[in-house]
């Protein structure tokens, strides 16, 4: 792929100085009266897939140690554990019950890499303990839960980072550099897809023991009580509602992410209008949509998340990504690069591939936050809050068949009485809501 060299030259420049400084310049907060020691100890929350990759991130940092894991699966937990001391000749400290691993004094930052239902509980409860928190997206599995996290982030002072590490990406941070420009003229609407197989199960098989070695009851935690099925455990929970929220709160959040920051939206929209259903494979294993439609209306833009599962192509020949719709022209973009289409000669065609890893960067300008004590990390709680409170008021609009959907953040209540009873989970005890 080419760039236009005026177009990468502008763009570069302007973008080595936004990724030298932090995005905001506000101060840095005085929670501790120093930053943590030259060394900086780590302990990892759910060690199986996205969380692993974010601690070898953070190994990769000479200063950072892993010093415990947690995970219900004992197999997982002493393999992982086993692998990093092979690697940096030191064993962490391994323990089933995420408690045990909080209260480990020496630990500074608590990497959350659990399932949605999980976060809530185990960021209060990290935050609560004193520790600075990554947490994986999307930053709960609830409206509610989401306002919790950012009550407590705030209330206990922590340096906390969602994992939507594309805030931190080179790629994306000129793509936002360019849309501020101008050039695409008035923006009219976002259009924002995922279409991926994995998200269209196979019918579910039965139920089977739980696997030796895994506490399934503490998997399941504050959701409500069932038998076990390997379908609907690991990797593949995000498609059972008490779990995850399917292809909208997966990839959704950090593609409406995108949207969201590129249209510098800071609230919940005016308006949603929601549709789908398990369409295109009725009898699949997933309970989430399939087949879903989500317009979130503003003064004078439209948002749009669409997504297939089961199948993946998709506009502009790319099965996930998202549009800028402007008067002069369309930028298309995903992570493999962004392109403009122009509107006749209303503006130059452009071309940018990517050009660093975005997880990297993401771990490295957090650890910097930790260091400065700056709780302006790069992608905030509130950020990745009101993406997740986009990603659900779709799930909600579908699920109770609303035709038009209003969010009141500050009531924190839907217009439609029957949509309330999805704001916040029920939490089966002796797990307890964070009020
Ligand atoms: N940022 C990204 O690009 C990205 C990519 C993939 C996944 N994710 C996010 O990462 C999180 C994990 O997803 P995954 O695909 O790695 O899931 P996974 O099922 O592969 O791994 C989850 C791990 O958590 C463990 N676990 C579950 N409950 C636990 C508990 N109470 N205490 C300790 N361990 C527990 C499981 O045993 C498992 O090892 C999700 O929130 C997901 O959305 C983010």
């Amino acid at each position: 792929m080419n760039i236009n060299r005026r177009t990468f030259l502008k763009s570069s420049a302007a973008l080595t100085a936004a990724m030298a400084t932090p995005l905001s310049s506000a101060a840095p907060s005085s929670s501790r009266t120093t930053p943590p020691s030259d060394t900086i100890n780590v302990g990892l929350i759910g060690c199986r897939g996205m969380g692993w990759g974010d601690l070898s991130n953070f190994l990769s940092h000479k200063e950072v140690r892993c010093l415990a894991l947690c995970d219900i699966d004992s197999e997982m937990l002493s393999g992982r554990a086993d692998e990093i001391d092979k690697k940096y000749g030191k064993r962490p400290d391994t323990y089933a019950d995420y408690r045990k691993l909080l209260d480990c004094k020496d630990i500074d930052i608590v990497v959350i890499g659990t399932p949605d239902h999980w976060h809530c509980l185990q960021f209060v409860d990290a935050c609560k303990a004193g520790k600075d928190v990554y947490v994986e997206k999307p930053l709960a599995n609830s409206i509610a839960e989401c306002d919790a996290m950012v009550a407590a982030a705030k209330r206990y002072n922590r340096i906390a980072v969602a994992g939507q590490q594309q805030r931190s990406g080179k790629l994306w941070h000129e793509m936002i550099e360019y849309l501020r420009g101008g050039k695409l003229g008035k923006i009219s609407k976002v259009h924002v897809w995922g279409n991926f197989k994995y998200a269209g199960m196979a019918p579910l098989g039965p139920d089977t023991p739980v696997p030796q070695g895994v506490d399934f009851e503490t998997w399941l935690g504050p959701a409500p009580k069932v038998t076990f099925n390997p379908h609907r455990f690991h990797g593949s929970w995000r498609m059972f509602w008490d779990y995850g929220g399917g292809l909208i709160t997966d990839w959704g959040v950090h593609l409406l992410d995108m949207a969201l920051w590129g249209m510098d939206v800071q609230t919940v929209p005016l308006k949603t209008l929601a549709a789908g259903g398990r369409f295109l494979l009725p009898d699949g294993g997933h309970e989430t949509f399939d087949t879903m439609s989500v317009t979130y209306q503003f003064k004078d833009f439209l948002i749009e998340w669409e997504n297939n599962a089961g199948v993946e192509t998709g506009p502009y020949e790319r099965h996930y990504g998202l549009l800028f719709r402007g008067a002069n022209g369309t930028l298309v973009a995903n992570r493999e690069g962004w392109e403009v289409y122009p509107e006749g000669d209303r503006v130059l065609p452009v071309n940018v591939t990517p050009n660093g890893t975005d997880h990297a960067a993401h771990v490295t300008r957090f650890l910097e936050c930790v260091k400065t004590r700056n709780p302006e990390t790069p992608c905030t709680i509130e950020n990745a809050a009101l993406c997740a409170k986009y990603a659900h008021i779709g799930n909600i609009g579908v699920r109770i068949g609303a035709a038009a959907l209003v969010y009141d953040d500050r009531a924190r209540t839907f217009d439609l009485a029957e949509a309330n009873p999805y704001i916040r989970p029920a939490y089966r005890s002796p797990w307890k809501f964070p009020e």
